[in-house]
């Protein structure tokens, strides 16, 4: 079963707080997201492979760490957009690959319409970048490209879980474990979060 990790950190829970404000504008909730991401992404590269590398200082020789995987960011469009820069300036880097997905408003099922994904993979490991995990359709349908693209070491990083979506993504893909800020109480009617933060694309875009 897939490990939920939700963090505890005192900055995420601070920073959390403000996001979740209906009164905090575009640009700070922006800010925010690019924020929580990184220091979710801190705890969820915790076990990224590293091999030796040589470096000289300005004193001598000493024997350090380098990445030994290619890691791709694949942000779901559009509110995992505003997850990359974040995650980006600890892994200049790694490679972006976007995915474009859109939940139909009646079914709430996932409908993709943007997959430039090469034949061949580039790289190693994935971070999927979201903040919402609601039904959790959108994730598992971006793990299951994933894994036709021929990638199988996969991270969830979201910001805000509903329990329904971690149990689709426990049920469909038990070995990508789910990185998050909270675990909310339910989904609404509507397929919303509660109590969650309202629509993260449109609290970016300003386009709510
Ligand atoms: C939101 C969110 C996720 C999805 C989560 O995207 O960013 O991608 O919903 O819902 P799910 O777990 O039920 O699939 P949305 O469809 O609103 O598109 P947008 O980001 O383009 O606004
Ligand atoms: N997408 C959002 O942006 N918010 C939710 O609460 C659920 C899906």
């Amino acid at each position: 079963m897939s490990k939920v990790i939700a963090s505890t950190h005192p900055l995420v829970a601070h920073k959390l707080t403000i996001l979740r404000d209906k009164r905090t504008d575009p640009t700070t909730f922006r800010q925010l997201i690019r924020e929580i991401a990184a220091l979710l992404t801190y705890e969820a590269t915790a076990d990224l492979f590293v091999q030796p590398k040589n470096v000289d200082t300005p004193l001598g020789s000493t024997e350090g760490l380098e990445l030994k995987e290619n890691i791709g960011l694949v942000p779901i469009l559009r509110a995992g957009l505003g997850m990359v820069a974040g995650v980006w300036d600890l892994m200049p880097s790694a490679e972006v690959w976007h995915i474009g997905l859109y939940r139909d408003e009646s079914t709430l099922k996932p409908v993709e319409y943007y997959n430039k994904l090469p034949i061949e993979p580039t790289v190693s490991v994935c971070l999927i970048l979201d903040p919402m995990l609601a039904t959790g359709g959108s994730a598992v349908a971006t793990v299951d490209v994933l894994n036709r693209w021929g990638v199988n070491k996969i991270k969830f990083v979201g910001i805000i879980g509903a329990p329904e979506g971690i149990a689709l993504m426990q049920e469909r893909h038990p070995e990508v474990p789910i990185y998050l800020a909270s675990v909310d109480e339910y989904l609404n009617e509507k397929g919303y979060i509660y109590p969650g933060l309202g629509d993260a694309g449109d609290r970016q875009f300003g386009t709510g």
